[in-house]
């Protein structure tokens, strides 16, 4: 901040305030936000920053001097017993190191040998503050945080949240604490918290909206439960995947982390996550922990909360304006960001498909900068209302690939103002100029075939991935050139390429050359399995071509089964069976094959017999979404060993499969100490 001088502070200060004013007016009194969440924090937080390094230029008509939002209208108003206050934010470990000693100064704590201060640490969670008032132990209202002081009613929303308890619990524990009056439940207590929504009730609930009439979604948890809390009818609450940690409570204590064990024992559920330390470098620690865990939780976070754990020493440090001094939101990078779309291209993939992809202007988000999202289809830029030009919203969360959930409302009704366009299907592939065709309800394919570069590269890529033929070092660069320059044409080409024609090619030294040609040698040895996910059939995928090879043994056999004999084999539906022996028919197929096999390449038959039982009288189950094998894939591999795959975790389990968003069956085989892998080791285990 030493950077910017008091004229430039006043000017920006201005500035903001008035942008600050104008988006609070839209949002509150019109119910009309102009800019997403995330750009209006950016703004408040520049101004809090500001105000803070030129505390002479706060005023008291600064819209950070109000706590928060205006209750809402149509639900009755509650006032909190103590106001709920917000965090005050750090985004990295100097602003820790600070926030720290700021505490040990107003603590007039001198001595740099003394102890530094307990702290406790919990995950800052991405859901709805709310406030729960218990009355000789029953649940009596629940309200929003509203502006800090008054909020709205919802109890009849909050009563339907199973997670929440109705009445608290006073009965046993009595003997593990050393007074029996601290155990009591106060009369009135004022528990407070965050609701929120699971990450895999989430998914589950916006695949089902995706399939409704509107195809409306979602755009995170966070809104959907918020909008489900706001809602007059509580079915709608009911429905939803709600849940609930406690995070404070408005009741005497020595200790923040002594009154979250006592709401724990009453019954309120705290947050497995959270964890007492001394001094700010572990926290920073347990935020480092926690940031590298996020991905695996099933519930959204945004940073990790840093709270004095002394409540004699929080009452010293005392609250500014709208935050207290003794507790710190250390954020984690935000998932989702606002940018513009500055054009959509068509890429065409493997088979052919031509997929929409957003070229954004570049943005930081989840921890990565992302300038391309893809549009999976055209239904998909018509449901999000998206023309070249808007503000989306980009999304980023639990590690998965981003993408636009959301047009900023405003920036496409003033489309043509604004220069924005319209997006169509291209009706000639962008790479070979054949026409495109409309295949089934919403995919598009380029006609060209192996003529067409694009499907071409494609190919040859992944032919080349390790998955398939494993050829190391021909990546997407080379894979490129050679394709441009026509030196292979076929993947069975691939086998052709001689030394002088690699150092021909762009930074293509000796030593690489040599080192290429030695790993295309190496893959000559291939494996059934292999060859068949290598050769990109479609819909074959790599469960299917190892159902495949087990099933028919050799490529032969395989070559000559007709449809009928193609569904036999474990999980190959009629449209599978089809592509497959298309595949085969096609003569330009069986003419790579052969020449793959006359340049040297060599696949044993498959010995389905020495595998088919290695699972035998194991029983598997499958939980979470799978990313590069279907679920039907995934069942139909494990069964090709002799296992069974079951629908429920059991102490019988042997083994659980669990991708992004396991819910309660992971949870169920940690419980019973039930082997857990991923996806990858489940591949593994079927390559071996
Ligand atoms: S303590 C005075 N602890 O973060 C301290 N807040 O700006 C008040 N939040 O909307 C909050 N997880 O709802 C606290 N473990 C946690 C939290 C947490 C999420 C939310 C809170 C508030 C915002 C603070």
């Amino acid at each position: 901040m030493a950077d910017i001088s008091l004229e430039q502070a006043t000017h920006e200060i201005d500035d903001l305030r008035r942008q600050i004013n104008h988006h609070n007016s839209l949002y509150h009194q019109f119910s009309a936000p102009e800019i997403p969440d995330v750009d209006y924090d950016r703004l408040f937080d520049r101004l809090v920053e500001l105000e803070t390094a030129f505390p002479q230029l706060l005023t008291p008509d600064s819209p950070t001097q109000r706590v928060g939002d205006k209750p809402l209208a149509g639900f009755a108003q509650v006032r909190h017993d103590v106001p709920m206050m917000s965090l005050a934010k750090v985004f990295n470990d100097t602003d820790l190191a600070d926030f720290e000693a700021r505490i040990l100064k107003r603590l007039e704590i001198e001595d740099e040998d003394a102890e530094p201060p307990i702290y406790s640490c919990e995950p800052k969670i991405d859901g709805v503050a709310v406030s729960l008032l218990y009355e000789q132990g029953l649940l009596m209202r629940a309200a929003t945080r509203g502006d800090g002081v008054t909020g709205e009613d919802i109890t009849h929303n909050v009563r339907t949240i199973g997670s929440i308890p109705l009445r608290l619990d006073t009965s046993g524990s009595l003997e593990r604490l050393d007074s029996p009056e601290r155990m009591k439940v106060p009369e009135r207590l004022e528990v407070r918290g965050e609701i929120y929504m699971t990450r895999s009730g989430f998914a589950a609930m916006n695949e089902e909206a995706g399939r409704s009439e509107d195809g409306r979604t979602f755009v995170n948890p966070r809104n959907a439960a918020s909008g489900a809390l706001r809602q007059l009818d509580p079915r709608v609450a009911a429905r939803r995947p709600l849940r609930f940690f406690a995070y404070s409570a408005v009741v005497q204590g020595d200790t923040h982390s002594g009154i979250l064990d006592l709401l724990g024992q009453w019954g309120l559920p705290l947050n497995p996550e959270r964890a007492v330390v001394s001094g700010y470098q572990a926290c920073l620690d347990y935020a480092n922990q926690l940031l590298a865990k996020r991905d695996q939780l099933d519930y959204e976070i945004d940073g990790a909360v840093i709270k004095v754990d002394s409540i004699r020493l929080q009452n010293e440090l005392g609250s500014n304006a709208r935050t207290p001094r003794w507790a710190m939101a250390y954020k984690f990078p935000a998932e989702e960001a606002s940018t513009v779309v500055n054009d959509v291209e068509f890429q065409v993939g493997r088979t052919g498909t031509i997929t929409p992809v957003a070229r954004l202007k570049p943005v930081f988000v989840g921890g990565v900068t992302v300038s391309n999202a893809t549009l999976h289809n055209m239904d998909e830029i018509e449901r999000l209302g998206l023309r070249i030009g808007d503000r989306v919203i980009l999304r980023r969360a639990g590690d998965v690939i981003p993408k636009i959930v959301s047009v900023v409302k405003g920036t496409s009704e003033k489309a043509a103002e604004k220069g924005t366009s319209e997006i169509r299907m291209l009706t000639h592939c962008p790479a070979c100029n054949s026409p495109v065709e409309k295949d089934g309800e919403v995919l598009y394919r380029c006609t060209g075939g192996l003529i067409c570069p694009a499907q071409r590269k494609e190919s040859l890529r992944h032919f080349c991935s390790r998955a398939a033929l494993d050829i190391e070092g021909l990546g997407e660069k080379l894979v490129e050139q050679l394709v441009d320059a026509d030196m292979v044409k076929t993947v069975a080409d691939v086998f052709t390429l001689g030394k002088d024609d690699l150092l021909g090619l762009e930074r293509m030294g000796e030593k690489s050359a040599d080192n290429l040609l030695a790993a295309i040698n190496k893959a000559k040895s291939t494996t059934l399995p292999r060859l068949l996910y290598g050769l990109g059939i479609r819909e074959v995928g790599e469960a299917t071509a190892l159902s495949l090879a087990t099933h028919f043994g050799s490529l032969e056999k395989l070559m000559q089964a007709d449809q009928e004999a193609l569904e036999q084999v474990a999980d190959v539906g009629p449209i599978m069976a089809a592509h497959i022996a298309h595949f085969f028919a096609n003569e330009e197929n069986d003419k790579v094959i052969e020449q793959l096999r006359e340049r040297g390449v060599t696949w044993p038959e498959h010995q389905a017999q020495t595998v088919s039982d290695e699972l035998a009288g194991q029983t598997w189950v499958l939980t979470g979404t799978l990313e590069t094998m279907t679920r039907d894939e995934a069942r139909a591999a494990l069964q090709a060993l002799g296992a069974k795959v079951s629908g429920s975790v059991s102490k019988k389990t042997s083994c659980v499969v669990a991708g992004p968003g396991a819910g309660s069956k992971l949870d169920k085989a940690t419980e019973l100490g039930v082997k857990v892998i991923d996806e990858q080791g489940l591949i593994e285990l079927l390559k071996s």
